[in-house]
């Protein structure tokens, strides 16, 4: 039989073994691992939606009237009036034409961007752009160019030569591991003057930018026909899946070709049920988004005072970058050993190891400055 006895050996070698630590209670501000209370500063869940009450009524109500699973594909029986009732809530969120779910933000980026393009289109894609853009990109069948992060000059050189080709522009707009922000405003120029489309994956942006409803509205911009916008309901919606935004056509055009969307089973109606929830709380209580902006501030200031490099970051998304896999190894078990969760990430993830933080609406002030006290520790006991 096949052994893969080396692979892990060699993977542990370079300090690149993951391992999986479960929770036993709910995801949130505080979470439990193996019997230990952990500070969480990991989680997606920016405004603190993962228990929410309310959302949690939204989707026992949803439970017993539609049962657990979907069933069938969303172009089967699998879609419910609860399904059309989130996409009408995210087409006026976003102010954009029509929307269409999917179970991931994984598979919508895989299934949009190989829906979309064809043989004879060109991709421009952000260097930092995430994994599941990079496998959209590898599956469809159009040539993919990768342009340096963030750098319009760059991307601007390379529309130059492509006048003829069709072409699709792919970004995120929150890095999901450094935590900057895309200067979509001058991508969506450069979109329009190149006559390109403009894939946006708003997955940490949504919740979090412009009020909630993403980059565009962030930048002071609207949507445009040429503008195809992904979000996650996985992250500060707190439930799971994803949807595509954008112009009527696009998203018709979706249901009918995207393989991600028509060959899965539909979300089931319940997580369906949360996000519309999750969606109302976000515009009721503009709060959690201010609140959410303040830790983050507070998180940056204190990091900063203690001389931490927090590379590019803007967002709630915060590195701390460190020299080496070991040391971020070590450094994520100190924090373990003195209450505080945010794991190490490492190659293929990154190409620099780090600490990823995410501040949350959830966070107190006793969490952020107990963050800092143990990191000061760190930093003065050599581990940073
Ligand atoms: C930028 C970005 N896009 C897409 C995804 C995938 O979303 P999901 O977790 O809903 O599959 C993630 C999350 O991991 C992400 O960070």
């Amino acid at each position: 039989m096949y052994s893969f006895r080396e692979r892990l050996e060699s993977l542990k070698k370079r300090g690149l073994l993951r391992k999986i630590r479960d929770r036993e209670g709910p995801q949130g501000r505080v979470i439990t691992i193996k019997g230990r209370s952990l500070i969480n500063f990991s989680s997606n869940d920016y405004l603190g939606l993962c228990n929410h009450p309310s959302i949690k009524n939204a989707v026992t109500r949803a439970l017993s009237h539609y049962g657990t699973g979907a069933g069938a594909s969303r172009l089967l029986s699998g879609g419910t009036i609860l399904h059309e009732e989130l996409e009408a809530l995210i087409s006026n969120f976003k102010e954009t034409e029509a929307t269409v779910i999917y179970t991931s933000g994984y598979t919508a980026n895989i299934g949009t961007i190989t829906a979309l393009t064809e043989k004879d289109w060109l991709i421009l894609s952000d260097e930092l752009n995430h994994a599941s853009i990079v496998d959209g990109c590898r599956l469809s069948r159009a040539e993919v160019v990768i342009y340096r992060h963030k750098d319009t000059e760059h991307l601007e050189e390379i529309l130059k030569k492509e006048r003829t080709r069709p072409k699709m522009i792919v970004t995120d707009s929150v890095f999901s591991m450094d935590g900057d922000i895309a200067p979509v405003d001058q991508i969506k120029k450069l979109a329009e003057r190149y006559n390109a489309l403009l894939y946006i994956d708003e997955a940490h942006a949504t919740g979090v930018l412009g009020e909630g409803r993403g980059s565009l509205k962030q930048f002071g911009l609207s949507s445009a026909p040429f503008i195809i916008q992904m979000g996650t309901l996985s992250k500060a919606i707190g439930s799971v899946g994803a949807f595509i935004t954008g112009s009527s056509e696009i998203v018709r055009y979706l249901i009918n070709t995207s393989r991600t969307l028509i060959y899965t089973t539909a979300l089931p109606p319940h997580d369906v049920a949360a996000a519309s929830e999750a969606i109302r709380i976000i515009m009721d209580e503009p709060e959690r988004i201010k609140r959410l902006w303040e830790n983050r501030e507070k998180t940056v200031t204190g990091l900063h005072s203690l001389g931490i490099d927090t590379g590019e970051s803007e967002t709630p998304i915060i590195p701390i970058m460190v020299k080496d896999n070991e040391t971020a190894l070590r450094l994520a078990e100190h924090l373990i050993e003195n209450g505080i969760y945010a794991p190490a990430i490492r190659y293929p993830t990154v190409r620099s190891p780090r600490i990823r933080l995410t501040v949350t609406a959830s966070h107190t002030e006793d969490d952020i400055h107990r963050l800092v006290t143990v990191l000061k520790e760190a930093r003065d006991c050599g581990l940073l």
